[in-house]
């Protein structure tokens, strides 16, 4: 495959630790790659993130605008348990279904997921010639198959790469494109076509029926990654979901499982609202909170992890009302994005196709993030899923509770009272998805500022709403009556901008490297006390992006911040 550029990521990983942001969990025992600890500012940050969600869905949903049935928008928040009832995850189907094929390499320890190599094949033209050198091992009589696409076709871009498959209608017309950096879910005996991407943009095209011959003769298949016939094993079913019991005896009667989605709790609970709550729909149900993955290969940072937190809406409507509220959320949750600071063109929705949705979904789209290590490709930060009855449907039938809503204001109308006589349904549900750790890892890779005109020589250019330090407040000196000044500045400051974040104070070192620590902590705003200030009252504010200094009255620098911090 081919490497990302290492830097950029590097370099966030490695300011995120210095500065306190991310730390490896369980380091000081060796750290894990699956899991991570939020420091003092990492944690501010992400509840500032998560702050945000919760006020701009929870406590005024959509900035209090209305939606496509001209009404203002109607959510409720809800907090249900990580364990819950097993039949929960059969009826929603991630028992059964919730799997992923893990194919290992005996020889070079390495597991994949045997369906990333049954989709596709991208790599740099070295990456192929390796494969070429394990197509001469296959010629040689060592093994009778070699998993590696059976044509490639290498193109400096995408686009170039379209260009030649194109021209030549022979190798195109077999094939279907689907799209960018997505693994095939092609069937058996199906062939599919995916193009890569990434830097060297090459074209892998590969037989799905590579992961048969890997469960009928896996001795005779030769592995890409070690070369060695039979060194893959046969795929297993790997289910993500993570288990304990309850209780002291330990068989499957008390297995439980972790969520690994806290959509369920939602689904299950819809009755519970519907009952004990005014809403009527259309309406939502919110809920923020840890999911639990077993993740084949967790990578990328915080981007795919064991154990991560997510920000979802299950938003429940008629069906002849569902479309206008999937392209309503889809649209709201992509400005809201962009209002935090992701605008620009690292941030794309991406439709998805026919062929990708699920059985019961008649759109998705996903919210993707250019993050240093999908560059120039995209990872996904939200899904926004059109789910139709699904999920109330299974519940439903599973629980042999009855799912539905009886609506008042549709209905044939009565010709007696002329009002509409009623309609009973199972609501349609708009899922807008969100991956809080995602958010703050897009947040930490957009911010991150290189300027070599300043100390720090980087400086985290956070959306003032999410930064997690909201102002300094620094004597210049720490002497000369100034440090008591500051002190005074900053108990204000805390006592009006504290719940929104911390308000640093230091009076310990040059005030260039308190400017050049607040800069990489992504400080908005630092105010100096200095020897004018005992003269005429005044404090310099220094603005992070562009170092610009300017002075100002003591008194007017909570009503500036008021301003400047869009509280
Ligand atoms: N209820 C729908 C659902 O869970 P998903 O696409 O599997 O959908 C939603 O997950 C979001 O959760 C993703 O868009 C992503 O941001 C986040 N997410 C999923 N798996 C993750 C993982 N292993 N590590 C970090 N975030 C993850």
């Amino acid at each position: 495959m081919a490497k990302p550029p290492p830097s950029a990521v590097d370099n966030v990983v490695s300011l995120a630790k210095r500065r306190g942001f991310v730390y490896p969990c369980g380091e000081i025992y060796g750290g894990t790659r699956s899991a991570w600890d939020y420091g003092p500012l990492g944690a501010m940050l992400k509840k500032n993130l998560r702050d945000a969600w919760w006020d701009d869905i929870v406590m005024l949903p959509c900035w209090g605008r209305k939606g496509p049935d001209g009404d203002k928008v109607s959510i409720v928040p809800l907090d249900t348990c990580i364990i819950q009832n097993p039949k929960v995850w059969v009826a929603s189907g991630h028992v059964g279904g919730f799997n992923d094929p893990m194919v290992d390499d005996k020889e070079t320890k390495q597991r994949f997921r045997a369906d990333h190599l049954q989709g596709f094949y991208a790599g740099t033209k070295e990456d192929f010639a390796a494969m070429d050198a394990a197509d001469e091992a296959v010629e040689r009589g060592l093994a009778k198959f070699n998993v590696r696409p059976v044509a490639t076709l290498i193109a400096n871009s995408p686009s170039e790469a379209l260009e030649l498959m194109q021209r030549d209608p022979k190798l195109i017309k077999p094939f279907k494109i689907v799209r960018v950096y997505q693994t095939s879910s092609a069937g058996p005996g199906t062939i599919s076509v995916k193009v890569e991407e990434r830097g060297h943009a090459s074209i892998g095209i590969i037989k799905a029926v590579e992961m048969s011959m890997l469960v009928n003769e896996p001795e005779s298949v030769l592995s890409p990654f070690s070369g060695k016939a039979g060194a893959l094993t046969a795929p297993r079913q790997f289910n993500l979901m993570f288990y304990s019991y309850t209780g002291a005896v330990h068989d499957e009667a008390t297995k439980v499982y972790l969520r690994p989605e806290t959509a369920q709790g939602i689904f299950i609970n819809f009755k519970n609202v519907v009952d004990t709550s005014r809403v009527r729909i259309p309406f939502g149900i919110a809920q923020t909170g840890k999911a639990f993955r077993n993740e084949v290969t967790p990578r990328n940072f915080t981007f795919r992890s064991r154990e991560f937190e997510q920000m979802e809406i299950e938003f429940f409507c008629h069906e002849s009302d569902a479309m206008a509220w999937y392209t309503f959320w889809r649209d709201f949750r992509m400005e809201w994005w962009k209002s935090i600071g992701l605008a620009g063109d690292n941030l794309i929705l991406r439709e998805h196709d026919t062929d990708e949705l699920a059985h019961y979904s008649k759109a998705t789209s996903d919210i993707e993030y250019r993050f240093p290590f999908t560059a120039p490709g995209y990872g996904e930060l939200e899904g926004v899923a059109y789910r139709g009855a699904f999920d109330l449907t299974q519940h439903t039938e599973h629980s042999k509770v009855k799912l539905d809503y009886f609506d008042t204001e549709r209905g044939p109308i009565n010709p007696k009272t002329n009002l509409p006589a009623g309609e009973r349904y199972t609501p349609h549900v708009i899922e807008p998805s969100a991956g809080l750790d995602r958010g703050v890892l897009a947040i930490l890779c957009e911010a991150y500022t290189p300027d070599t005109t300043r100390a720090s020589g980087v400086f985290m250019k956070f959306h003032p709403r999410v930064a997690p330090i909201k102002a300094a407040v620094f004597p210049l000196v720490n002497k000369d009556g100034l440090p008591e000044l500051a002190d005074r500045l900053h108990a204000d400051l805390v006592k009006r901008f504290g719940r929104y974040g911390l308000i640093e104070t230091d009076a310990k070192q040059s005030i260039g490297k308190r400017y050049a620590r607040m800069d990489e902590a992504g400080c908005p705003f630092c105010f100096t006390i200095d020897g004018q200030t005992r003269e005429d009252g005044t404090v310099t504010v220094r603005h992070r992006d562009d170092q610009r200094q300017e002075r100002m009255p003591l008194e007017d620098v909570v009503v500036f911040l008021e301003r400047a911090l869009q509280l």
